[in-house]
This record gives structure tokens, C-alpha cells and sequence, in this order.
């Protein structure tokens, strides 16, 4: 069988699903397109000297590496020329940002908007490693025809979603998304500039050994959170009456693609020094797209106490605690903290 493109994957898709309208498709592709640019931006690495940091720091309060603005602008580029796009959310603004067309173009908005909200690169404290890094995108419906939505318009719950994704910039760029119905991964076929269809249907496996968390905070986690790691590490002889093992990639994205390639649990709780403020991770860009991925994928995403995707945002930086893979170890986790 020839090898499946996004495009001709698009056009079936069209015939099956009803809200995959042209103006979604032209968002998708355009989203696709930014990831291209930006897996050549980050392999072009010292060559370009994209792999410093900057003295500027972000709306989170990160110090911004050059990659971080590099495909933030790639993103924007994209958005500023697509119609269908009525406003965007990024980790890397502060506010809501329109796209030019808006300007240019005020009176003459097509029917088919959408709102995004992206993380242009997704574990940016690797960029230097050379360790994989990624983009994550969640496409919103924009819930009326006004000019220009506020951030009102993106305080809505996740499970809303259209279509959400994440590229990877490994040793071969992959794009892996979800319109609701199911989860594919494209590879980037370099020598056409394709992404070609590679994985369909992906599931996470359900037989979890394998949990991620960043262990130097287990002194500030919650009791419940102690409890379900401890007894992970005491192996075949505890309660779980198997061994774990562990990773830390330290990129969100690839802790999520190795999940839905190989099972298992990833963790970024909140905690007693970070309540404040949430947890690590932001909803709209991070939280929300991974979760709408990975139930899609047949596993769970909760913050430890509820799910993700019915969450309603207060803002548009929102943080929160994600716990999301395997369902049973999923709901174990939540059954822990809800008790
Ligand atoms: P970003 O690079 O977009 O700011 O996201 C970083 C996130 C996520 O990718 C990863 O899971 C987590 O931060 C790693 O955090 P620690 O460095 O605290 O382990
Ligand atoms: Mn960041
Ligand atoms: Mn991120
Ligand atoms: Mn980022």
C-alpha cells in the first residue's frame, strides 16, 4: 500500500467527520507547516546559534532560550496569514495575540474561526543537550463572530477541543494529533518534505511498569502522591507485586510519545511549593492538548484529584498538576488523593 500523506489522510478524514470543515483542515495544515519550519530551525542548531539563551524571560518567569522566540515567530507567522485563525495563545505572549489579517483585512472574517493555543517549543531547558524538544497545539472553537475574541474566549473547558497535537524533534521529526477521533502519528519524510503516515490508531498499552517524575520535589508532594510512587519503588515484593522503572526526559513531549508508544505513567503534580500557583504545567497549551491525546489514545489524564479536560480556566496561563497515561494507574493515583 502506498505510503499515506497528512493531505490525502485530511481528505478522508473529511468525509467521516463533520466538523473537520475547510477552514480546520487549512488550520491543521498550517500548523503542520510550522512544525516543519521549526524541526529545521532546531537541527540547524549551533550552525545558526539558535541554541543560546537570551537575557530576556517570559511571561512564566523562564529565562528564554533563542529557539523559544525562533518557533514562537514561526507560529505567529503562520496564524498571521490564516483567516480561520481568529486569535492565538502562547507561553511565550503574555496576552491573547491577533493575527494580522484582522488588522488588514477588519470586516471580512470567514465563518469557520478557530482559537489556538500553543507551546512553540516544549522543553526548552534541553535545547543545549541536544535532547528532544517539541511543539504542542490545541485548536478551540471561537464561540462567536466578534472581531477580535478576548481571553475570555479561551476560558473554556479542554474537553472542547477540535483537534489537538504535538511534533517531536527527535532523530525524525513526528507529528502526532487527534480531531477526536482516535490518535495518528506522521513521520517527516525529509526527503519530500511529507509528513507521512507512520502510526495509526495509537493506543497506550494498559499493562503500566513505568512511571516519570522529577524526584528531587518528593519532599514537598502531597501524602497521597508519596503513597503511589513508594509503593512503585518497592518492586516485586510491595503491594503493586511488580518492578517499575523510571524516566525523566524532562520534555513533556517525549515523556507523552513514549507513553502512548510504551505505556506507563507521567506525573507533574502540584505540590506544597507550587500550589500557589497551580502546579508546573499550563493548561491551554500543554495540559489540556496532551490530555485530549492521550484519553483519545485510550489512557486518562486528572490533576490527581479531577479530570483535566472539565477543567474551566480562570486564565489563560493557567497552572496545573497533570497525572496522565495508563488509565488503572491513572485512576489508582486519583483514587489515592480522593480518599
Ligand atoms: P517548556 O520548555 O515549554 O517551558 O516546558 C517545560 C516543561 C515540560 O516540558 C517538562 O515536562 C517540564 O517542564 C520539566 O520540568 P523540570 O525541569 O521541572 O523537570
Ligand atoms: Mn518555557
Ligand atoms: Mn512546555
Ligand atoms: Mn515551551
Amino acid at each position: 500500500m502506498p505510503a499515506t500523506s497528512l493531505s490525502e489522510y485530511l481528505i478522508e478524514k473529511q468525509k467521516k467527520l463533520a466538523h473537520l470543515n475547510d477552514g480546520l483542515v487549512s488550520v491543521l495544515v498550517d500548523l503542520a507547516e510550522a512544525c516543519k519550519k521549526t524541526a529545521h530551525a532546531v537541527n540547524q542548531g549551533a550552525l545558526t546559534h539558535s541554541l543560546e539563551s537570551l537575557d530576556s524571560i517570559n511571561v512564566q518567569g523562564e529565562k528564554q532560550q533563542a529557539l523559544d522566540v525562533i518557533s514562537n515567530d514561526i507560529f505567529l507567522a503562520f496564524a498571521d496569514q490564516n483567516k480561520h485563525v481568529a486569535g492565538l495563545v502562547s507561553e511565550e505572549l503574555p496576552d491573547v495575540y491577533f493575527p494580522h489579517h484582522l488588522q488588514s483585512d477588519a470586516d471580512q472574517f470567514p465563518a469557520q474561526r478557530y482559537l489556538l493555543a500553543f507551546d512553540p517549543l516544549d522543553g526548552s531547558s534541553n535545547v543545549s543537550l541536544n535532547i528532544s524538544v517539541g511543539s504542542i497545539f490545541s485548536v478551540l472553537p471561537c464561540p462567536d463572530a466578534v472581531q477580535q475574541p478576548q481571553a475570555q474566549a479561551f476560558l473554556q473547558a479542554g474537553k472542547h477541543q477540535v483537534c489537538a497535537g504535538y511534533a517531536m524533534y527527535g532523530f525524525s521529526t513526528m507529528l502526532v494529533i487527534t480531531l477526536g477521533d482516535g490518535v495518528d502519528c506522521f513521520t517527516l519524510d525529509e526527503t519530500t518534505d511529507e509528513f507521512v503516515l507512520t502510526s495509526p490508531e495509537m493506543k497506550i498499552p494498559q499493562d503500566a511498569n513505568e512511571f516519570a517524575i522529577n524526584m528531587s520535589h518528593q519532599r514537598f508532594w502531597e501524602p497521597a502522591m508519596q503513597r503511589y510512587v513508594g509503593e512503585c519503588l518497592q518492586g516485586v515484593e510491595g503491594v503493586r507485586k511488580k518492578d517499575f522503572n523510571m524516566r525523566w526526559v524532562a520534555s513533556m513531549v517525549a515523556e507523552v510519545h513514549r507513553i502512548l508508544v510504551r505505556g506507563g505513567v507521567f506525573m507533574y503534580p502540584t505540590d506544597s511549593k507550587i500550589k500557589k500557583q497551580g502546579g508546573k504545567l499550563r493548561l491551554l497549551y500543554e495540559a489540556n492538548p496532551m490530555s485530549f491525546i492521550v484519553e483519545q489514545a485510550g489512557g486518562a489524564s486528572s490533576t490527581a484529584y479531577e479530570r483535566i479536560l472539565d477543567i474551566i480556566p480562570d486564565h489563560i496561563h493557567q497552572r496545573v498538576g497533570v497525572v496522565l497515561g495508563a488509565k488503572h494507574e491513572v485512576e489508582l493515583v486519583n483514587a489515592y488523593h480522593n480518599r
